[in-house]
């Protein structure tokens, strides 16, 4: 399966590539929420926030936003390769990734209004999202390695 579609012998490489920048998308959504509940402890205009302000522009900058671009083109070229009508899973799957993309562009959001000296939400807040991945990741790995429906 899947080496027959246009990826041909590359599917496998394609497949492992997308996994491993998943993996590094996920790690940077993990990592970013609990930034900004260390952030809301410290004054807006401190020496502190201004060490956070950098620590979470490079982290969005250099590890985020390029893991999430490459797990998607990687993804998409799978889509093709498999077919948008492989099955239901994949809808559900496409269904559950594009969520997430939404929750990274909160995530966006957020780092700039912390960088304007804003604290747009209370430390609390920012330790339950600090969830929201894992529960997408068991979602999306039960769908998309069993296959099921
Ligand atoms: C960003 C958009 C994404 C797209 C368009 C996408 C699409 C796909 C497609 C079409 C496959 C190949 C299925 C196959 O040929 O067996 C695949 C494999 C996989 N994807 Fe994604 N995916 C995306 C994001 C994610 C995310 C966020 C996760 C996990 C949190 C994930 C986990 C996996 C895993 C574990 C596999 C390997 C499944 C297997 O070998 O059976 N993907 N993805």
């Amino acid at each position: 399966m899947g080496t027959e579609g246009w990826l041909g012998g590359a599917y496998l490489w394609v497949k492992a590539f997308h996994i491993i920048f998943v993996i590094f998308w996920m790690a940077g959504m993990f990592m970013l929420p609990r930034y900004f509940a260390y952030h809301c402890q410290c004054a807006p205009g401190s020496d502190e926030d201004r060490k956070w302000i950098e620590r979470e522009r490079r982290l969005l900058r250099i590890i985020i936003n390029p893991a999430m671009t490459m797990a998607w083109l990687l993804g998409l070229a799978l889509v093709f390769n498999i077919g948008f009508g492989a099955g239901g899973w994949l809808h559900v799957k496409l269904l559950m990734v594009v969520i997430l993309s939404g929750f990274h562009g909160a995530l966006s959001k957020y780092r700039k209004a912390f960088a304007r000296g804003e604290r747009p939400k209370s430390e609390t807040y920012f330790r339950r999202i600090n969830e929201v991945p894992a529960v997408f990741i068991i979602i999306i790995v039960l769908l998309v390695v069993p296959k099921a429906f």
